[in-house]
C-alpha cells in the first residue's frame, strides 16, 4: 500500500526560536497521539532552521525537508543552497517546483528537472509541485497544463529514480487564497495524473506512487479530501503554522 503523507510547509515563517517552539509542539502533540499507521510526517523548515530542528526531531518519526535546493551542485552561485548541503544538514526530502518558485523567481521546467535530479543523486526524496493557475483551469486546458509540467521535468527519470518522488499537486488558484478544490476536482486530478504514471511507468508504480493535494488544505476540509481513493495526503501551508491544527490535519486520515 502506498504510503499517505502530511507535509508541512513553512514557507518564509517564524524565526529559529519560535520554528523551533513549532517543532516541539507537534512533537509533543505526537507523542500523545501518534499519526494513524501508514501515515508519515513531514516538515519543512526555512533554510536557517534546518540544523537546529534535525537535532530536535532525531528522536522523532517526522521527516526533515527542506522548500528549495539549487540547480546547481557548487560553485559561484551566491545565496543559493545546494542538494549536497541540505543532505550534510540531515534533510531527507526536498520540496521542488512550488508555484511560488514558479512565478516569483522564474524557475522553469529545465531547471526543475535539473534540481529533481540533484536531490536524487544526494539521496533525498523531492516533493515536486505542479498545478494550473486559475485562467488555465477557466479554459478547462488543467490536464494539458499538469502533464506538461510532468512531462517536462520529471519523466525523464528512470523507473528506479521515479519511485523516490513524491507528487503534490497544487491547484495555484488554492495556495494561500482560502478557495479549496472540490474534493471531486481534486480527486479528478489525482485520478488523471495516476493514468499518466501509467502510461509512462506501468501499473505497479503508479500504484505506489505518493500524490498529496496541497492548497488551503485544513483540518474542516482535509478528511473529505484524504478520504478520495487518489488523494493520498496532503502538502499544508497556512496551517502547518500552528501545531495542533496541523496535527489535526494529520489525524484526518
Ligand atoms: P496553503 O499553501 O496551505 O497555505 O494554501 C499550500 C502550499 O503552498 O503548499
Amino acid at each position: 500500500m502506498r504510503k499517505r503523507i502530511v507535509a508541512g510547509n513553512w514557507k518564509m515563517n517564524t524565526d529559529i526560536e519560535s520554528g523551533k517552539r513549532l517543532a516541539a509542539a507537534l512533537m509533543n502533540l505526537l507523542s500523545g497521539k501518534p499519526a494513524p499507521l501508514n501515515v508519515g510526517v513531514a516538515i519543512a523548515p526555512p533554510f536557517t532552521h534546518l540544523s537546529e530542528i534535525r537535532k530536535q526531531i532525531d528522536t522523532s518519526k517526522i521527516c526533515l525537508a527542506a522548500q528549495n535546493c539549487a540547480s546547481e551542485s557548487s560553485g559561484a552561485f551566491t545565496g543559493e543552497v545546494s542538494a549536497g548541503m541540505l543532505k550534510s544538514a540531515g534533510v531527507m526530502a526536498v520540496i521542488i517546483g512550488h508555484s511560488e518558485r514558479r512565478s516569483y523567481f522564474h524557475e522553469d521546467h529545465a531547471a526543475l528537472a535539473k534540481k529533481v535530479d540533484l536531490v536524487l543523486k544526494n539521496d533525498m526524496r523531492p516533493v515536486f509541485c505542479f498545478g494550473e493557475v486559475l485562467g488555465e483551469r477557466n479554459a478547462g486546458i488543467q490536464n494539458q497544463i499538469v502533464e506538461s509540467q510532468l512531462k517536462e521535468s520529471l519523466f525523464q527519470l528512470s523507473e528506479a529514480d521515479f519511485t523516490r518522488v513524491i507528487l503534490a499537486y497544487e491547484p495555484v488558484w488554492a495556495i494561500g487564497t482560502g478557495v479549496v478544490a472540490t474534493p471531486g476536482q481534486a480527486q479528478e486530478m489525482h485520478h488523471f495524473i495516476r493514468s499518466l504514471i501509467i502510461a509512462r511507468y506501468g501499473n505497479e508504480i503508479a500504484e505506489d506512487t505518493t500524490i498529496l493535494y496541497g492548497g488551503s488544505c485544513k483540518s474542516s476540509n482535509a478528511a473529505e479530501l484524504f478520504s478520495k481513493p487518489d488523494v493520498d495526503g496532503g502538502l499544508i501551508g497556512g496551517a502547518s503554522l500552528d501545531a495542533a491544527e496541523f496535527h489535526r490535519i494529520i489525524h484526518c486520515f
